[in-house]
């Protein structure tokens, strides 16, 4: 999601910077690393081609060039198909075409939701010809997706728009079945699945589950939710379950408790006071004054078992509760599974939660999430990570600083974090690790608000327009370790402009940089591909690079995919083979002032009565090779 989530609500942030010095000591460490490859040629970091720098790029495409316009853009020699869309029918190929003018909550539950973000693939019966696509839809934007709503937003907002738009969000799942090279949408998959904001039963799991500070009037039990939220990425387990990331929850409800509220500071403390949806109009339960205790049943990770429609989904609150981004995962070599998330709000954390028990292959726990320890990073300015516990009872969170339980911990992990000195970080959106080197790569956004006293060696730029990317090694690839080493692999932004102090390997050429990296993705051979969500701020459209992550080209970028206007880029997922690259393009038409009438592109119909559609592209080769090769 965009700029929504920006607001600042760490009250703590300095905690955990650096001494001027130790940062002044980073940023020569790095300039010394560029300084051997620039000796060597003899020119400054800037998009001008050097040639050559060493061996060739591992990615073999030729670049889609920086630009703007209302389509998309793939390098000669692919293709892109729009594989689904939002309003495409799910269950019935005979059901009458998506009509935007005619849009319930009815027809928007048998449909493919807005805005679609992670995505994840799942084998079907080991079968490579079959899968199961899991969607995600993060949010939805009224104006540009309801005729005659923009004009008087949001007072034009009736019960009908809320309800269609709760029935939008959440995820789908979709059957794909490879036809002649290509993946195609199973209508009437017995595997195809809506998920809702409203009308999914979700179970609360693990150490929060049925805990007071969860009950509402509609759930006495604290354990039974209703639905899930502004599920931004996620990721796929070893055991082929999907995890689903509820990310701006605080977006949805209105209302502001009493100072001296139980529940006040929390709310304050996820950013409570500010509302985009008008939900809380039509509904008390997203009216934190009538119920103060609904938002702490948000913002957690949803594991779903996409090969069983009728599983109920649950919430895994073992794993925090923040702005969580995404929820990658890898197994330790002792098998204790590995989840990496961020927390996508300026001075927030990056964490990972480290389950009790092994992973059994043979006979996988469906319950492993349940059990097991959050750690949030704390960078050091000499290379060293520190992942510190979220443990009730260790350190400050005891009852003197109102932890009560493990609950409290989890409920509250943003302050428990505070107080354990975790690093305020430039808003970590994906966190990617790479089940066989051992690396993770970090995506820190932007954060435009970080001043020059509040740099810290993680986050070494004031006023960080353009984001950065951290890379971590794991010890001998031990992703359960409790102490790491970590560099920047690329400080995003314009390479030629040296007031952005840019970070990028110089073979990267003109179109090969970017800046706002959001989503990641590895491909077969571990390579590392990076979509963005405010690369506009730089002049040209949101898009895929392919980035090098070892070599003589490590932080190399190479421009592959370029949106339509308006659009940021998420999602991206390769086939098990890298023959396809999945891609969600949201909120394509976007922008100040743009409308269901009066969109920045009307892509990808380009119909004049058919409103931009958010939809999931598939990337593939003409010629049937591995995308990047
Ligand atoms: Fe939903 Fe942080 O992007
Ligand atoms: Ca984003
Ligand atoms: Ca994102």
């Amino acid at each position: 999601m965009f700029d929504p989530e920006d607001h600042t609500s760490n009250p703590t942030i300095g905690a955990g910077a650096p001494l001027i010095g130790e940062i002044i000591q980073a940023r020569l460490s790095r300039r010394t690393v560029l300084g051997g490859l620039l000796a060597g040629a003899g020119a400054l970091v800037t998009g001008c081609t050097i040639e050559p720098v060493a061996k060739k790029s591992t990615f073999s495409f030729q670049e889609v060039g920086r630009g703007m316009d209302d389509n998309h853009h793939v390098p000669p020699g692919y293709t892109a198909d729009v594989l689904i869309k939002w309003g495409d029918h799910l269950f019935d190929a005979s059901a009458p075409d998506f009509d935007p003018y005619r849009q319930s909550e009815a027809d928007q539950l048998a449909r493919f939701g807005y805005n679609n973000d992670y995505i994840g693939f799942v084998s079907l019966n080991d079968d490579p010809s079959r899968g199961l696509l899991c969607v995600n839809h993060e949010y939805t934007s009224a104006p540009l997706m309801f005729p005659n709503v923009a004009k008087d937003f949001p007072k034009s907002m009736t019960q009908d728009h809320v309800l269609t738009e709760m029935a939008a969000h959440g995820g789908s799942i979709v059957e794909l079945r490879l036809q002649g090279g290509r993946w195609q949408p199973i209508q009437g998959s017995p595997f195809n699945r809506r998920i809702t904001a409203h009308k999914s039963p979700m179970q609360m799991s693990g150490p929060v589950a049925g805990h007071d500070r969860l009950k509402t009037s509609s759930d006495p039990t604290g354990r039974l939710v209703a639905g899930t939220m502004n599920n931004c990425a996620g990721g796929i387990t070893p055991w082929g379950t999907w995890l689903m990331a509820e990310e701006n929850f605080n977006l949805y409800f209105t209302g502001k408790l009493d100072d001296d509220h139980a529940e006040a500071a929390n709310h304050a403390r996820y950013g409570l006071s500010y509302s985009l949806f008008s939900w809380g109009k039509f509904f008390d339960r997203f009216n934190v004054e009538r119920e103060p205790t609904e938002p702490n049943r948000f913002g957690w990770i949803v594991e779903v078992d996409p090969r069983d429609p009728t599983s109920t989904p649950k919430k895994r609150s073992a794993l925090g509760r923040f702005k969580h981004e995404g929820a990658e995962t890898v197994i330790a070599p002792d098998g204790r599974v590995v989840v990496y998330m961020g927390d996508d709000q300026r001075f927030d954390y990056v964490y990972k939660f480290v389950t009790k028990n092994a992973l059994r292959k043979d006979q996988p726990d469906p319950d492993l999430l349940d059990d097991g320890t959050l750690f949030v990073a704390k960078f050091a300015y000499d290379g060293v990570v520190d992942w510190l516990a979220l443990r009730f009872g260790e350190g400050p969170l005891n009852e003197t600083n109102g932890f009560n339980s493990q609950a409290d911990v989890l409920i509250e992990a943003r302050r428990a974090a505070d107080l354990l000195g975790a690093t305020p970080m430039d808003r970590p959106e994906d966190v990617q690790p790479d089940q066989k080197t051992g690396r993770v790569w970090i995506m820190l956004t932007n954060n435009h608000q970080r001043s020059a006293e509040q740099v810290n060696a993680a986050n070494p730029r004031a006023n960080n327009n353009n984001g950065h990317i951290i890379e971590i090694v794991e010890p001998a690839g031990n992703f359960g370790s409790t102490r790491s080493r970590w560099e920047i692999l690329v400080k995003c932004g314009d390479p030629n402009d040296d007031t952005v102090e840019a970070t990028w390997n110089i073979a990267t050429s003109d179109d090969g940089w970017f800046g706002s990296p959001d989503n990641a993705a590895l491909d077969g051979a571990g390579r590392l591909w990076v979509a963005t969500d405010g690369n506009h701020t730089t002049g040209a459209a949101d898009g895929i690079w392919a980035v090098e992550t070892s070599g003589a080209r490590k932080g190399m970028g190479s421009s592959f995919f370029r949106a339509p206007i308006g659009a940021e880029v998420c999602g991206p997922q390769f086939s098990a083979d890298s023959k396809t690259l999945f891609l969600s393009v949201q909120h394509p038409g976007d922008g100040p002032g743009a409308s269901f009438e009066n969109p920045l592109t009307r892509w990808p119909d380009f119909q004049p009565t058919m409103p931009p559609r958010p939809s999931v592209l598939a990337i593939r080769q003409l010629n049937g090779d591995p995308i990047g090769s």
